[in-house]
């Protein structure tokens, strides 16, 4: 069978469990080095979602499919050495050769079946229809089970913020987990991670939330005392001025304000903590300090000056974070639509310093004229 035939075989019979192509080639103009596809039902539509890797960052991309099929037909043509398939019938890997002559070798299934009936409810950790006391209590579903209308994007914002704890919580390979939540706020994002890790991971854990704020810890006790959740406690302070004595293996910090991030993420590297996920938001700090003739273009309207320093604060704090030992993404939180403080910087653990972080890092702020900057300065 010819490879195109096989490709638009198994997008057309919905076969397809799951694919990588892999190895680029050298002559390859295409930034990412590897792309992991599978099906995926958008509001009652076969797509297929490209996730694409560069560097250490992952960019997810959704295609209907025909153009699917002529993307991968093109990376396997001219970019990339091979592909693996994983269908619901059989295993395929196509091996390509520099001039394009291809192999294609099948295998029995090793993948399970993908029900797509419910597939779509398998993308959601809370699922509507399931009454999950926490969310009748905090007022986002009703007693039934139901979303109310005005808490769907509360819902979606839950539900994606614990898809990228499911990513990475297996870096955090332990029964027990001891986790500080920054600038916990309502904490409606807490109660979630309790449930995720307690009710649905069966995992023992510690939760602190920490916020300045008098009214918000007494509504995050009351809150948690309620619903029985007796391993979270939320405690009134500082970032800066919070210590711990015991491990913290999770470090969260959403949506704290200007350098509340910064304290954060520094806590988390003095604590070396497995995992950081922070999503900042009023990145004020840079936005008097940077200066540039070169990208003065960048710099000289207001709203971009504002978009840029919040850029680059963000891009100085995720390199801080690797100098560190950290793996970090930049990973997109919920939909740009809904709020532009919309970009995680979720770090791993993992001890290794990339040779050429520091480099970048004195070089951003080279280019940008930054003479000091906060999470380098108290670090
Ligand atoms: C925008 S709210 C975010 C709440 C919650 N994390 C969320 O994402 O829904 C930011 C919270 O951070 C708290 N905060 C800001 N700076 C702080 C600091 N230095 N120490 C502790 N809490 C802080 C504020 O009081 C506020 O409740």
């Amino acid at each position: 069978m010819q490879l195109n035939e096989l490709v638009k075989e198994i997008l057309t019979n919905n076969t397809l469990i799951k694919g990588v192509v892999s190895n680029k080639m050298k002559n390859s103009g295409k930034e990412f080095t590897k792309v992991d596809f599978k099906p995926v039902l958008l509001k009652d539509e076969m797509y297929i979602q490209f996730t694409k890797y560069i560097d250490t960052q992952v960019f997810h991309e959704n295609a209907n499919q025909f153009e699917s099929e002529k993307m991968i037909l093109e990376w396997m043509m001219n970019d990339f050495g091979q592909m693996v398939i994983f269908t619901q019938e059989a295993d395929y890997q196509i091996l390509m050769s520099k001039k394009g002559k291809y192999k294609i070798l099948k295998k029995a299934p090793s993948k399970k079946m993908v029900d797509f009936s419910h597939n779509r409810k398998k993308q959601y950790i809370l699922q509507e229809g399931t009454p999950y006391p926490f969310l009748v209590y905090l007022g986002v579903m009703t007693a039934d089970g139901k979303v109310k209308q005005q808490r769907y994007d509360k819902f979606k914002q839950l539900n994606r913020y614990l898809e990228l704890v499911e990513d990475v919580i297996s870096e955090i390979d332990q029964d027990f987990i001891r986790i500080v939540d920054f600038g916990c706020g309502k904490a409606y994002l807490t109660f979630a991670l309790y449930h995720y890790l307690v009710d649905v991971l069966k995992k023992e854990v510690e939760i602190i939330g920490l916020d300045l704020k008098e009214n918000v810890i007494q509504f995050g006790n009351e809150t948690a005392e309620a619903l029985g959740f007796d391993r979270l406690k939320f405690y009134k302070g500082d970032i800066k001025s919070f210590n711990e004595e015991k491990t913290v293996d999770m470090v969260v910090s959403l949506h704290a304000c200007d350098t509340a991030t910064d304290d954060s993420l520094i806590k988390g590297i003095q604590w070396e903590a497995k995992v950081i996920m922070a999503v900042p938001c009023c990145q004020h700090e840079l936005y008097k300090k940077v200066k540039s003739d070169s990208v003065n273009g960048l710099l000289k309207y207001g709203i971009y000056k504002e978009r840029v320093s919040a850029i680059v604060t963000d891009a100085l704090r995720a390199s801080l974070l690797e100098q560190n030992g950290y793996e970090v993404e930049a990973v997109e939180f919920v939909s740009l639509e809904h709020t532009a403080k919309n970009i995680m910087i979720r770090a791993v653990k993992k001890d290794i310093v990339k040779d050429d972080s520091k480099h970048e890092y004195d070089e951003l702020k080279r280019v940008f004229g930054i003479e000091d900057f906060y999470m380098e300065r108290n670090l």
